[in-house]
């Protein structure tokens, strides 16, 4: 056996994550997968990477040293079923099964709970970069047993994307944990994409600046605070002509976005927890209503403000309230995915470090941002922090974003313009710092009609009011 590390399955991902391993000195890889024809045309195209091809299984297995360690970089769902299935068949007790596929969390447990009846470690690793990252470096979540970091923690950092001279990997907890971490990635990046366009929006229809103009607002937002990958990104699209029409491409792609289910997993999870995502609830319902056309088409003769009459007076100054409602707004899109990370440990009973998270986001995934350093800041000096807006560096940034961000809801929403990741956010925002909120009424209604009770502020103890009988309150047992 000379191989110390397999891949299963060589589609892009798999093929740019084997060639990455392979690259990297030391590592001498293993490849599989259910076409012959695939793995022949990768090796046709890659001789340089030294491959170790098999035709099957049994083949796969035995060209892996011990403890062998394969990642398997299929579909979700029953194609990993499939390949884990069949690894356990040749695989012996020690050795290490990996999905990097984007797995559901839950079921990358029940995954590993039945994989290790057999002795073998299994581990859900989150992966994030795209083709790109996978070549030349992503971010990983892998989550897992202790025994299975040992054999891989140094192949995976010899792969990672590197930021300050550190790669982007850490054993982020036990079994589900990494996909679990990497789920949540995938919401922020969702909440992220959402804010990113309704900045766009709101300022090529209250200026009227052309996409490529506003590829330069983007450029120059790039080179400060909000750098990021996705606003690098944004410009390029933004500055890329259709071919065919000479037409700016974004004119010419249809407004209905997709979703591969990520993001609505991050949000239905944050239900089940309890905890308001409401970013990045909004940003998956923003790509749900754009992709119902016949809704749209009906609602369209709706009444409203109509959008071309929004000009602002104010370029400059309209373009940096957008700024700084981006940026105020990505705060709390960060600060409510960390938030279900800190729930989702908790639910689990996993030891996720939340300023190691930050600090493997800092290159190789999409999500990639120059003030990710600040979160790993934030948490190391207060690792108990209850909610990332409320560190000092946070509370600042937000402060001098507020009213900016209160004119660019007020505006959008005067002009009928849907902004519903930035107002939800600042909604969220206010909601945390109110001293009062009218959740006092809800309780009071739930105690009228269903007797569910209410706490007061000024006694302990659990009350009702006796509603339908003379409005005495008693003393009740706690119902919630
Ligand atoms: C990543 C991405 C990756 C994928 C998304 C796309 O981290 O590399 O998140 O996992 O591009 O899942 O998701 P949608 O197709 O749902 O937009």
């Amino acid at each position: 056996a000379q191989a110390n590390i397999g891949v299963v399955g060589m589609a892009v991902m798999g093929s740019n994550l084997a060639r990455n391993l392979a690259s990297r000195e030391g590592n001498t890889v293993a490849i599989y997968n259910r076409s012959w024809e695939k793995t022949q045309t990768v090796l046709d195209e890659h001789p340089e990477a030294g491959f170790v091809a098999a035709h099957d299984y049994a083949e796969f297995a035995a060209a892996l040293q011990k403890p062998r360690a394969a990642i398997i970089m299929v579909k979700a769902g029953g194609p990993t079923d499939a390949v884990i299935d069949e690894l356990v068949k040749v695989f012996e007790p020690g050795d290490i099964i990996v999905d990097g596929g984007n797995a559901l969390f839950t079921d990358t447990i029940r995954r590993e709970k039945a994989v290790r009846e057999t002795g073998i470690n299994f581990v859900g690793a989150g992966i994030s970069g795209g083709e790109e990252g996978a070549l030349l470096g992503p971010s990983i979540m892998p989550g897992g047993s202790d025994e299975s970091w040992v054999t891989l923690g140094p192949i995976l950092r010899s792969i990672a994307a590197v930021a300050d001279g550190e790669p982007c990997v850490t054993h982020v907890g036990h079994d589900g944990a990494g996909h679990f971490v990497k789920m949540v990635h995938n919401g922020i990046e969702y909440a992220d994409m959402q804010l990113i366009a309704e900045a766009y929006d709101l300022i090529r229809r209250g200026t009227g600046k052309s996409p490529s103009e506003i590829a330069d607002v983007f450029a120059e937002w790039n080179k400060g605070e909000l750098e990021s990958y996705l606003i690098e990104i944004t410009a390029e699209v933004l500055r890329q002509v259709d071919a065919k029409t000479g037409t700016p491409l974004v004119d010419v792609i249809l407004d209905q976005a997709a979703a591969k289910g990520t993001g609505a997993w991050t949000v239905q999870t944050a239900l089940d927890l309890g905890i308001p995502v409401s970013g990045i609830a909004e940003a998956v319902f923003a790509r749900s209503l754009s992709s119902k056309p016949a809704q749209r088409a009906a609602a369209s003769a709706l009444p409203g403000p109509s959008s071309d009459e929004f000009q602002v007076d104010d370029v400059d100054g309209f373009i940096e309230d957008v700024r700084q409602a981006l940026y105020a707004s990505k705060i709390i899109a960060y600060s409510q995915g960390f938030d279900e990370i800190v729930a989702g440990a908790e639910q689990y009973g996993w030891d996720i470090k939340k300023g190691e998270i930050a600090k493997i986001w800092r290159a190789g995934c999409i999500i990639r941002a120059r003030f990710l350093n600040r979160i790993t800041e934030a948490y190391a000096e207060n690792p108990g922090l209850v909610a990332l807006v409320t560190a000092p560096f946070f509370t600042d940034v937000v402060s001098k974003a507020q009213d900016s961000w209160r004119r660019v809801v007020v505006a959008a929403t005067q002009a009928g313009i849907p902004s519903p990741a930035f107002s939800s956010s600042l909604a969220y925002y206010d909601g945390l710092r109110a001293d009062r909120l009218p959740a006092a009424l809800v309780q009071g209604q739930r105690d009228f009609f269903g007797a569910h009770t209410y706490k007061r502020v000024d006694a302990e103890g659990t009350f009702h009011t006796l509603w339908s009988g003379d409005r005495t309150e008693i003393e009740a047992e706690d119902t919630h």
